[in-house]
């Protein structure tokens, strides 16, 4: 008897709005092209100890607009899963899987750049809110997460304008401040302050204060988690966070303007997806689909202007990929 075309699907690392449409455009396409989907459960983890449930068309109905991940995510170091690896063949191998297709941010891409040179025919798909994955111009989330941040900005701007007050808002953003620059320029904020760049506190408090003299009732900076502060990230209990209340102190000793802190946290990763995301997931899933039905593996699927295109995981693999600075020059001309 011929063995049936299967496939398996995971979602890796921290959560994003568009994950499901993603998983969605995967399993319908595949099932339509004869495959059998798997997905595995929590992420990698799911892959190191064979978790997993069966995908078909009906448990991927309606979920194209439903943030969150139906299979679970979770973050796992890459040395577990390096010394974990011969399991991993191992599980591929007993459920005769052509690929697995793993949707997932810099680390869980890294991991699969790892295994697919050990071995294993895997393809990746670019997610993240934090958007800082090489070789594509966006990832999964990243819209989505960029107009919560705006909403939350447009509502502080107007609260604000009642008070002689300068507004933070502390975003995410680890290593990058790519949502703290869109959504800091969709705002018209006064400041944005990132990780890619130093922060400037005297000309930065020199403007607040100026700007607080000359009758405007008031300013809103966007902080973006991991921007260094005098020289350090802010974290606590070994997660980052905490930024925007250590920016009010400073701000509030030097200036002695009245300053308010909103932090956004996972607010960001929740909920529906926006129209982009889902579109872009879906046509991340299409594109897997395609690979695999052409038996090419080790790539990742991204988008570069308009176009969908697909690069090896290697490459992804190398690094991050920071603020593109022609858009904060953008945003700063606004600055004042
Ligand atoms: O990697 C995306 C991200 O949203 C970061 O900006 C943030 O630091 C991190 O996830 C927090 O994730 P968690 O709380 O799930 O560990």
């Amino acid at each position: 008897m011929e063995t049936k075309k299967k496939i398996g699907v995971l979602t890796g690392g921290g959560d994003c709005p568009g994950l499901n449409a993603a998983i969605r455009a995967v399993t319908k396409n595949a099932i339509q092209l004869g495959y059998e989907v798997i997905g595995f459960l929590d992420g990698l983890d799911g892959l190191i100890n064979s978790k997993y449930q069966i995908l078909d068309e009906l448990a991927t109905s309606g979920i194209i607009d439903r943030g969150g991940t139906i299979l679970g995510s979770s973050g796992v170091p890459p040395s577990y899963v390096d010394g974990r690896s011969a399991e991993v063949l191992k599980n591929v191998r007993d459920l005769d899987l052509q690929t697995v297709v793993v949707i997932g941010g810099n680390t869980t891409l890294s991991i699969a750049s790892m295994l697919s040179q050990k071995g294993l025919p895997l393809l990746g798909i670019p997610k993240t809110i934090d958007n800082d994955v090489k070789e594509t111009d966006y990832t999964i989330g990243f819209q989505t997460a960029v107009q919560i941040a705006t909403g939350a900005l447009d509502r502080l701007r107007s609260t604000a304008e009642s008070h002689n007050r300068v507004m933070i808002l502390e975003v995410m953003g680890r290593d990058t401040g790519w949502i703290a620059t869109y959504a800091g320029m969709a705002n018209g904020a006064d400041a944005i302050l990132i990780p890619e760049i130093p922060v400037d506190m005297e000309r930065l408090c020199a403007m607040l204060k100026k700007r607080s003299e000359i009758g405007k009732r008031y300013s809103v900076v966007v902080i973006a988690e991991g921007a260094k502060l005098e020289g350090k990230v802010v974290a606590e209990y070994g997660k980052l966070g905490g930024a925007g209340r250590v920016l009010e102190g400073i701000i509030r000793a030097r200036t002695g303007l009245e300053c308010r802190t909103t932090t956004l946290g996972h607010v960001q990763r929740g909920g529906t997806p926006v129209a982009y995301d889902r579109s872009l997931a879906t046509s991340f899933g299409v594109k897997a689909v395609e690979l695999i039905a052409n038996q090419k593996y080790g790539e990742m699927t991204a988008i570069k202007g308009n176009r969908i295109i697909t690069v090896p995981l290697e490459q992804v693999a190398e690094g991050i990929k920071t603020v593109d600075m022609e858009a904060y020059k953008t945003a700063e001309i606004f600055f004042d």
